[in-house]
This record gives structure tokens, C-alpha cells and sequence, in this order.
């Protein structure tokens, strides 16, 4: 990142538009189109399998000259070929941030420390392949002989979203035999919920964490082992537990053998890590072959990431328009809103993605911002979501852009439902209707037209000037979904860079599990003494204490 970098919301660029974001307020984007014969067109982006249409966003020409100019000047194209080459950008960790290296093809050289990383990275995933092969085939045999039925992973963040977001997108390609659940929470009921009604003898755990030493993960894995060992016996955790990790120490003194693990590196951050082993439930589910077509799918939006000027790079695009939004115009979420529903996870996925990466206060030199970083991140499957909170979206008092998400054709098939592919067209329908209702809205002098009562038309009037992108792909296939996922990763490495802060780490978790660690032995039947905490947690801690009868 160039020096200037430090000083960004000092910068000319920055002050150009500081002074501009008032400019697009009242009706801006109906005076944009009526003005700008074409503008869809020119504010439509493709890459890969994806069209990206943001012409309902409220820039025009300037503006985004502004914004290309600001990325340039946060050095956005050299932060990519810092990242993208593996030096070591994530300072505070001292850690390289190579996920674009996990779809690199074989062959090309991506050296940390002068070792090249893409011929690990293959191996790896050739182990796993031979392993879902052989899961897949019934080959791999449980402690009783009999066939792998349902995989669980037990993992948390990173080690669960990436996962349990993309088998429940491709559902689809799944295999017959083998389902997949997924647990995360420390809640037992979750634990209880996934396993309850499975047979141990054709189950197998597949526990994912990158430091294998995460409370919730290890505490579920614990209980699976004791379930494993309670029904089978103790030789069965062999045929019965995989581990995904880059802790192979840990994985084996939880008494998994290190053969029967996956590795990744700790180049890869946790919510980059779904085309890691981190992904082996998935290609558990959707076969080696789809996985590939998978990571195919970021390669795709990789390469157009590294090779596109910033004026025509797509997550580049999108990204200074997100900090155009939250930094300039002080809009603090954004909403992802999926018509689709087999990407009912996709909204919690961004979640990690974008608020873990970007929310952040300080900047990479340790000074604070000052200015607003990263957005908040919220969404649900439409139509689902148009009965519920998209009145505060069309008629509320805040202004939230919107990701709208949809395919050309229906994932169900008549063949599968008779009559079911004419939903697609109501749902699309709908999904088109929602952006041109938020971008135009509907004047008073329109609704006057049909209402004669003016409390009415007040009510009835929509204010529009709601900004939005929608990206449109034919299908949802495992490589589009793989653009879709690098997609936003670029999109939230755009953000970062302009703000200057790491979006690589995620310091903030830390505190809330130190605290956790020590309010634990102090809610314990024979509990130790109350910490020293404040007057509320002490309560807490005592009603609690009481509740379970452990005063
Ligand atoms: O607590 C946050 C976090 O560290 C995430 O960044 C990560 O994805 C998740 O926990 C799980 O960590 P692990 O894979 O090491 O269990």
C-alpha cells in the first residue's frame, strides 16, 4: 500500500467526494436513467457466468471516477499483487493471504518463504478426492463394515459457513446415499438435533478447525467421540472421525490419527477457507468432479480480479461503491437478498465474510479511523423477506442498499415436481419488481392519480432513490457459486484496502472467549469463587447459579 494510504481521508480524492455525496438525494437515480439513455448498459458488468447489473446505484460517471481515482490512490492494484503473490499482509498475524492460491491451477509458482505452495495445495486436494471417492463408493466402511450414510461436520465460522452455505446451494448435485448435516453451536440441542436419529455404525464425523482448538468445536467433537466409542467402541473413532486442521498436534491429541486428517495452511484465513479441506463435507456431498468445477468457479473471478483495470473489475466495482455507501453517504448495512432459496445460508456466510474482515477501528499501523469501516451485513431469501422487512426498505427512514441475487432458470424441475418451473417466473417477477420499486419509488402527483385522500397519498407514496446491484448467472452450478463466493471476497479485499485496515484478522473475537474461559468454572456446581466482574455479570452469573439450584 503506498504511504499516502495512512493519510487516505485526508487525500484530495477523499475530500472530492466528501464534497460530493450530497448529490444524488431526492429522485437522482429517475433523473439518472431519464438523463442517461443507456446507463444499464453501461453500468452492466460481466465476468464469468455473472451479470452484474449497478446501474441502480446512485454514482454516475464522476463519482466513479472519484471512487477509481481513491482506489488508486489506497494502491488497490498493488495491495491485490501483494496478496495474490503471498506477502505478508496480514501484518498483525505476520501472515500471507493466499486463498486465491487454494484454486490456483497446477503449475503455476506462488512461493511463501521460496517454497512454491500450488503443488501442496494439489496434493492435498488429490487426498481428499481419493477420500470422497472412496466414502462415495461405499468403500470406506464404518466400524461394523457397513457404508458411510450421513457425514457431520463439527465446526464453527469459517469452519461451518463456507461448508454448510454451499451444500445447502448445491443441493442438486448431492450424492444419494451420502447426506450431511452440520453442527456448530455449543448449545447442546444442536449436537443432539444432528445425531439423534443417525446410526453410529454409518456415521462419520469429519471435525473441521483450522487452530483445533476452538471451545464449541472441541466440545461437540468430545460428545460425538463419547457417542462413537459409547455404541462402538474405542477402535471405531479410526473409521468413525476425520479432522480438517492445521494443527496436526492437536488433532492427534484429541486421539484422531494424523493420517485420517486434512491439512490446510495458515495462509488460509477461516472465512476463506470453504475451497480449503475445509471443504471436504462438501465434496463429501457434490463428488471431487463438482468440487473442481467449484474452484474453476473462483479461478474465474480471480483471474478477472488480477487482470482487469480497476474501471471494468467487477468486485473492484462493487466494492468502492459499498465504501461510496458507508464512508461517504453514511448508509451503515447492506442486505443480501438471495431469490434463491438454496442460498438461505448465503446471507450468514457474508456475514463472517464482510463484518469479520472489515469490521474493524484501527488501521494497519495501529491508528484510528476516522471514518466509518465496515457495513452491516443482513439478508434473507426473497420472496420471503417482501412480507416481512422489506416495508422498512421501500417506506423506512434508513436507506439500505441491497444485493438482489437470482438465476435464469429454476434449480426444481417439472420432473421432479410436476408443474413447479412456472414458480420461477412469479419468483423472478418479483425479484425485478422489488429493485425498480426501491430505485423509482412512487411520487405523491402518482398516487394522487387513483387516491383522492391526502393522508393517504402519503402513506401510499414511496420515496424510491433506493440503490441496488442484481446479479444474474443462468444456473446456481457449483462454479457459479464458486464466482459468486470470490466474488465478494474481492469485493470485501476492495473495501479494506481503501479503508486501510487488516481484514485478515479477527482480533475482536478474542476478548468475549477470555471472558467466557473464566465465567465458566464460575457457573460449575461446585463453583469457584465469583471473579471480578462488574455488578450486572456478578447477578448474572448468581441467577443463573440459582436457577440450576447451585447456590
Ligand atoms: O472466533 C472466530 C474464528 O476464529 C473465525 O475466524 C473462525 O472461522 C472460527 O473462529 C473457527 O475457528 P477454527 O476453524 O480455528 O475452529
Amino acid at each position: 500500500m503506498s504511504d499516502e494510504s495512512a493519510e487516505i481521508s485526508g487525500s484530495p480524492e477523499w475530500l472530492a467526494l466528501n464534497e460530493s455525496s450530497g448529490r444524488f438525494d431526492d429522485l437522482a437515480l429517475r433523473r439518472l436513467f431519464t438523463d442517461n439513455p443507456g446507463r444499464a448498459t453501461a453500468m452492466t458488468t460481466t465476468v464469468g457466468d455473472l451479470v452484474i447489473d449497478w446501474s441502480k446505484h446512485r454514482v454516475d460517471p464522476d463519482t466513479m471516477s472519484q471512487l477509481f481515482a481513491l482506489g488508486h490512490r489506497a494502491g488497490l492494484r498493488e495491495r491485490t499483487t501483494q496478496m495474490v503473490t503471498g506477502q505478508r499482509i496480514n501484518t498483525t498475524e505476520s501472515r500471507p493471504v493466499l486463498h486465491t492460491a487454494l484454486r490456483a491451477p497446477a503449475g503455476t509458482v506462488i512461493e511463501v518463504d521460496g517454497h512454491d505452495v500450488v503443488p501442496d495445495v494439489h496434493a492435498e486436494l488429490r487426498r481428499m478426492e481419493a477420500f470422497a471417492d472412496r466414502v462415495r463408493d461405499g468403500d470406506w466402511t464404518g466400524q461394523t463394515g457397513r457404508p458411510i450414510h450421513t457425514v457431520v461436520n463439527i465446526g464453527i465460522g469459517g469452519s461451518d459457513l463456507g461448508p454448510v452455505m454451499a451444500y445447502e446451494a448445491l443441493a442438486g448435485f448431492r450424492h444419494d446415499r451420502v447426506r450431511c448435516r452440520f453442527v456448530s453451536n455449543v448449545d447442546g440441542s444442536d449436537l443432539a438435533a444432528a445425531v439423534g436419529d443417525l446410526e453410529p455404525a454409518t456415521t462419520l464425523f469429519v471435525i473441521s478447525s483450522k487452530t483445533f482448538t476452538t471451545l464449541e468445536t472441541l466440545t461437540n467433537a468430545r460428545s460425538a467421540r463419547a457417542w462413537i466409542v459409547g455404541q462402538l467402541g474405542e477402535d471405531a473413532v479410526a473409521k468413525h472421525f476425520v479432522a480438517v486442521s492445521t494443527n496436526a498436534e492437536q488433532v492427534a491429541a484429541f486421539g484422531i490419527d494424523t493420517t485420517n486428517m486434512f491439512g490446510f495452511w495458515d495462509w488460509v484465513g477461516g472465512r476463506y477457507s470453504v475451497d480449503s479441506a475445509i471443504g471436504l463435507t462438501l465434496m463429501l456431498a457434490i463428488g471431487p468432479d463438482a468440487f473442481s468445477e467449484f474452484l474453476g468457479g473462483f479461478r474465474i473471478v480471480d483471474e478477472h480480479l488480477v487482470s482487469q483495470p480497476l474501471e471494468t473489475n467487477a468486485p473492484v466495482i462493487l466494492g468502492l461503491i459499498e465504501v461510496w455507501y458507508r464512508t461517504f453517504c453514511d448508509l451503515p448495512t447492506r442486505a443480501v437478498l438471495p431469490y434463491n432459496r438454496h442460498l438461505h445460508r448465503f446471507p450468514a456466510y457474508l456475514q463472517q465474510l464482510d463484518m469479520e474482515s472489515n469490521g474493524k477501528q484501527v488501521r494497519l499501523d495501529g491508528t484510528p479511523v476516522d471514518y466509518e469501516t465496515g457495513p452491516i451485513i443482513w439478508g434473507e431469501p426473497g420472496t420471503n423477506g417482501q412480507h416481512s422487512f422489506h416495508q422498512l426498505l421501500h417506506q423506512g427512514t434508513t436507506v439500505v442498499p441491497t444485493d438482489f441475487i437470482v438465476f435464469g432458470w429454476p434449480d426444481t424441475t417439472d420432473s421432479e415436481f410436476p408443474g413447479i418451473s412456472a414458480h420461477h417466473d412469479l419468483l423472478v417477477a418479483n425479484c425485478f419488481a422489488q429493485s425498480e420499486a426501491l430505485a423509482f419509488g412512487r411520487t405523491a402527483e402518482e398516487v394522487a392519480v387513483d387516491e383522492s385522500d391526502p393522508q393517504l397519498v402519503a402513506h401510499r407514496t414511496f420515496p424510491g432513490n433506493r440503490p441496488s446491484t442484481t446479479i444474474m448467472a443462468p444456473r446456481l452450478t457449483p462454479s457459479v457459486l464458486g464466482q459468486l463466493i470470490a466474488l465478494y471476497e474481492h469485493q470485501v479485499l476492495t473495501q479494506g484496502v481503501v479503508w486501510g485496515v487488516n481484514s485478515f484478522d479477527q482480533w475482536g473475537v478474542e476478548l468475549g472467549k477470555v471472558l467466557a474461559t473464566a465465567i465458566i468454572p464460575e457457573l460449575a456446581p461446585e463453583a469457584a469463587p465469583l471473579g471480578n466482574h462488574d455488578e450486572s455479570t456478578n447477578a448474572l452469573i448468581s441467577r443463573y447459579r440459582a436457577m440450576r439450584g447451585r447456590s
